[in-house]
């Protein structure tokens, strides 16, 4: 089966992003990444997408007038690409149905919280103020509402005692990675859209 083409969205860091590339090392591996995007021209992880000769682009969401105006230029951009999934990994953008339909089952998102608990930001702020036992990650696939799309993976991770929102993030996103990594390999082999026909008896 052909390697699918992936693009990544970035927004900062980019630690997500370089699970992936290391994951996609391996020929073995479902999926190549070819290209990384970030609407933050100094975002770190871009650094890192150009040092492993990975085409990378800055789009600046702050060139166009409206979210709907960027998100046509970016799914545009995408297109002439000739990707096959995409992979938002830390990109903090809210995205409009403009990009959204034309790369519907085909878009990802990391999210750090067990969802559908905590959508939005601070998630690692909020459940500690909620004194939860248990927090974590989740994949899924990008639809028009907000962190509300179908759950492609998730893994969890014990809120300890004594924990800051920081001591938890660094908690979460080490299991993020190999969950990005083991989610992009479900989408991209076609595993997942078979699993959802088994169940619905297909
Ligand atoms: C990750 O924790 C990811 O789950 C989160 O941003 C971080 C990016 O880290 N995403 C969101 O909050 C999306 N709403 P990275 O740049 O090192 O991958």
């Amino acid at each position: 089966m052909r390697r699918r083409r992936v693009g990544v969205l970035i927004s900062g860091r980019g630690s997500n992003m370089r699970a992936l590339v290391e994951a996609a090392r391996d020929p073995a591996y479902p999926a190549e990444i070819v290209h990384v995007v970030s609407n933050i021209a100094d975002a770190p992880g871009l650094d890192y997408a150009r040092s492993q000769g990975i085409s990378t682009a800055v789009l600046s969401h702050n060139a166009h007038p409206t979210r709907e105006a960027y998100d046509a230029a970016l799914s545009a951009h995408l297109k002439a690409h000739d990707l096959d999934i995409i992979c938002c990994a830390g990109f903090m953008r809210i995205l409009t149905p403009i990009l959204i339909r034309d790369w519907e089952g085909r878009i990802l998102n990391i999210h750090p919280s067990l969802l559908p608990a905590y959508m939005g930001l601070h998630t690692h702020e909020r459940a500690l103020a909620d004194g939860a036992t248990e927090h974590g990650a989740t994949v899924h696939l990008v639809t028009a509402e907000l962190d509300g799309g179908p759950t492609v993976a998730q893994a969890k991770v014990p809120v300890l005692p004594d924990d800051t929102a920081d001591s938890l993030a660094a908690r979460v996103l080490a299991v993020e990675h190999p969950l990005y990594v083991r989610a992009l390999a479900l989408v991209a082999s076609g595993q997942l859209s078979r699993a959802q026909e088994d169940r619905n008896g297909q």
